[in-house]
């Protein structure tokens, strides 16, 4: 036993040094390289060298009434009864400016149609806006453009607002209004999904895949387009750019694209757990994602049809299998009277339909392009 933990040890020292000299080697070498490629090294290195980030959870802890000041704004529209006393399959939370109102619109009246959903689809699926207060002095909470915001909520019922700053720096605590609200207003919904105004969804097959995961029961679950071992960016002027204060290590844990992903109910009760102990001044909310469920040991896992940044290729057959796509804003009607469209299901129905899309798939997404679309290895697998 002692001389098998003193070998593991050794095997273990042999690889780190070795581990260390090739980092060497190559930082040594590429010092004239792109900036990136070192970084991404860098962080690659690091999370094969160190594979456990429990020092970020344990130094990002603060005492709980230090936690709370990042969540406790106060209300400034909600809707506490949206989701009693129904069976509901999945909440979705969308991340929307208030002056977006023209892509919210966009939304309720394509894949976020609960009436539609419940429908054709026979499930209860909730929409929400989550919004913070608006960006300029002159629209205070009292202003003429907040009077406009109650009156679309009046319409919709659908908008979850509270009185904190709404810009791209403050997304986490974006993510935090989420996480507290869905605790104690929707905590029964079975899972959660969270994307972006100009994400769509295709929501016909996403409940087809949800309602098969529910059927089993899963548990700790989160999918999406999964970054794993991202550096943080130390560009200044990135608009991604971290600070070695707000966090010193040399790679992020990982997370999903905050662009779309989704999560069981339980892995949203223990990330609403985890934002009561930890600093959330880290402002990229999808890492600060990646950090709480870290603390909570959950980790991602990849679905090839959940999209980063870029827009899926235009075919039925990848209608017939996509689950998000990025950056729709003008096409999204078009996009969602294409996308469920009952030519989809033909085109790739029998042996011939299955080659020919399979084909097609090929050529759209395993030939050079330059958008962060459905990897290659989608076009044979699901
Ligand atoms: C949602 O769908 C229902 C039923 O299909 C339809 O009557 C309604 O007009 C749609 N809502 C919007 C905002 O388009
Ligand atoms: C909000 O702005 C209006 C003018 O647009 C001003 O009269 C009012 O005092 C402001 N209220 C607050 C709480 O700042
Ligand atoms: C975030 O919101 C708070 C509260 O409204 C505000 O004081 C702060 O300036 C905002 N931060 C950014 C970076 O917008
Ligand atoms: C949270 O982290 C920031 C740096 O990102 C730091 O300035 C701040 O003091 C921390 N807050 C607490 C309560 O420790
Ligand atoms: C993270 O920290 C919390 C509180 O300090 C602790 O309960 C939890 O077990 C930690 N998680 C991991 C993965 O180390």
């Amino acid at each position: 036993m002692i001389l098998n933990n003193r070998r593991i040890r050794k095997c273990k020292l042999v690889k780190f040094m070795t581990s260390c000299l090739l980092l060497s080697v190559v930082m040594i070498c590429w010092e004239h390289l792109d900036s990136v490629v070192v970084s991404h090294v860098k962080s690659y290195s690091f999370r094969y060298l160190v594979n456990s980030f429990s020092y970020i959870n344990r130094s990002l802890t603060i005492p709980r009434e230090q936690a709370r000041s990042f969540s406790d704004f106060p209300y400034l529209l909600d809707h506490p009864d949206k989701c009693t006393g129904e069976d509901v399959l999945l909440l979705v939370f969308v991340k929307s400016f208030p002056e977006n109102t023209e892509r919210r619109n966009a939304i309720r009246s394509t894949w976020g149609n609960e009436t539609y959903i419940q429908n054709t689809l026979g499930v209860t699926v909730k929409v929400v806006f989550a919004l913070g207060s608006l960006r300029t002095k002159r629209q205070n909470s009292s202003g003429r453009f907040q009077k406009l915001l109650v009156k679309e909520d009046r319409l919709h019922g659908d908008l979850i607002q509270k009185n904190f700053l709404d810009s791209f720096h403050n997304l986490t605590l974006k993510l935090l209004l989420q996480f507290h609200w869905m605790h104690s207003r929707c905590a029964h919904a079975r899972f959660f999904m969270t994307a972006d105004d100009d994400v769509f969804v295709h929501m016909p097959n996403l409940v087809a895949y949800l309602q098969e995961l529910s059927s089993r029961g899963v548990t700790d679950f989160w999918v999406g387009r999964v970054h794993v071992g991202a550096p943080p960016i130390r560009k200044k002027d990135s608009k991604y750019y971290v600070s070695y204060e707000m966090y010193q290590w040399s790679s992020y844990p990982d997370y999903t694209a905050g662009a779309g992903y989704v999560i069981s109910s339980d892995v949203a009760n223990k990330i609403y757990h985890a934002t009561l102990t930890l600093n959330a001044s880290i402002y990229i909310d999808d890492v600060f994602m990646g950090i709480c469920a870290n603390a909570v040991n959950v980790s991602p896992q990849t679905h090839n049809y959940f999209s980063g940044e870029g827009k899926a290729p235009y075919h039925p057959c990848i209608y017939e299998q996509m689950m998000t796509s990025h950056g729709h804003v003008e096409d999204i009607h078009e996009l969602w009277r294409a996308a469920t469209h009952p030519e989809v299901k033909q085109s790739s129905s029998g042996l011939f339909g299955r080659l020919y899309c399979a084909a097609v798939r090929t050529f759209l997404l395993c030939t050079p392009r330059f958008a962060d679309t459905y990897p290659c290895k989608a076009a044979f697998l699901k």
